[in-house]
């Protein structure tokens, strides 16, 4: 019996520890210590030994058990680890591994632009509106002292959706609108899309963008015209550009001024970008005409004040030394990452 409890012993542990996984080791346990395992089965035959060798065979086959119970528990122990290792490992991440690119969105050329233009003028007291893009002839014209058949209206090739309504072909509109609804002193701007069907090419395009500024109030004069205009353009360009005020005509101003600056490329000698000239118009102004203050109820005798529309198409390109401007509109995002 003894070297049957050795040969069993032996034939255990040498099976627990080959047990490749937590099932089979199950199963050694059940084949060994089980109710009808070996060892068990053993212990059944103690009644054939002598009474003096019982209790001696007990404890041998007992501690035989115990032995093999502890090798199992062991080898049980050491599978469940490995899981838990094999598992981790399964996990880890290989901080190697070149990121994921996330592609964050950048504003537009033309949106930073006009964000800096707010930006200056809301320093300056400025309030800003918005308007509508679809107008009337009257907030677009009419108003504006171009009545119909005026030869100006010749300066802008408008595009019709239907009778007397239109595509607004400038963002003056927003000085009507405005001097309706509010009462000097106003300061407002109105950055906004302009509609003309103008022939496209590097200099124009039918949807380009204005900022229109109106300043109405008691004793404003062209000298305050004149010093907000300087003073925007030296924040836009630095303060080594030249700014030049030339006389021109516009129906709802008067006197009316186009201003321009030192050219941004050749700084005034002429270059192909100034087109030789040395300077470059961004904007068009005037003092409000007084038909237009009284159209919108407002006394011109009590009241003065100042507009402007800035060209932004043309601040973005002189900024950013753009060529062309249909590079602002075709969004093509070779270029639009650049900014
Ligand atoms: N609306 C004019 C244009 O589009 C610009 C302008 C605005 C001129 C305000 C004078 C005053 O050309």
């Amino acid at each position: 019996m003894k070297e049957k409890l050795e040969a069993i012993l032996q034939a255990a542990r040498q099976a627990a520890e080959q047990a490749p996984d937590e099932k089979q080791i199950e199963e050694i346990r059940v084949k060994y210590l089980g109710k009808k395992g070996e060892l068990t089965a053993l212990l059944k035959q103690m009644g054939s030994l002598s009474p003096e060798e019982r209790p001696k065979m007990g404890q041998l086959v007992n501690d035989a058990k115990a032995r093999v119970e502890a090798v199992i528990n062991a080898r049980k122990e050491r599978l469940k680890s490995a899981a838990v290792e094999l598992k981790l490992k399964a996990e880890t991440l290989d901080i190697t591994l070149p990121e994921k690119r996330v592609n964050v969105g950048g504003l537009h050329p033309l949106s930073i632009v006009t964000n800096d233009l707010i930006d200056i003028f809301q320093s300056m007291g400025f309030d800003v509106l918005d308007g509508p893009e679809v107008e009337t002839d009257y907030y677009n014209f009419e108003c504006l002292n171009v009545p119909a058949d005026h030869p100006a209206r010749d300066m802008q090739d408008t595009f019709y959706l239907a009778d007397k309504i239109l595509l607004r072909t400038q963002t003056s509109a927003a000085q009507i609108r405005t001097m309706e609804t509010r009462k000097p002193p106003i300061r407002i701007i109105c950055p906004g899309r302009v509609f003309r069907a103008d022939e496209v090419d590097a200099t124009h395009s039918p949807v380009f963008h204005q900022l229109e500024g109106l300043v109405v109030d008691k004793g404003v004069t062209m000298c305050d015209l004149m010093g907000v205009l300087e003073q925007f353009a030296h924040e836009i360009y630095g303060e080594d550009v030249k700014v030049r005020f030339r006389p021109s005509f516009f129906p709802f101003t008067e006197p009316s001024v186009e201003v321009d600056v030192s050219c941004t490329e050749c700084g005034g000698k002429g270059c192909r970008v100034c087109k030789g000239e040395g300077w470059i118009e961004i904007l068009g102004a005037g003092m409000v005409h007084p038909n237009v203050l009284r159209s919108c109820g407002i006394d011109p005798d009590v009241y003065t004040g100042f507009a402007f529309g800035i060209g932004i198409d043309r601040i973005t390109t002189t900024r950013y030394k753009i060529s062309d401007i249909r590079l602002l509109f075709e969004n093509d995002k070779r270029f639009l990452e650049q900014f």
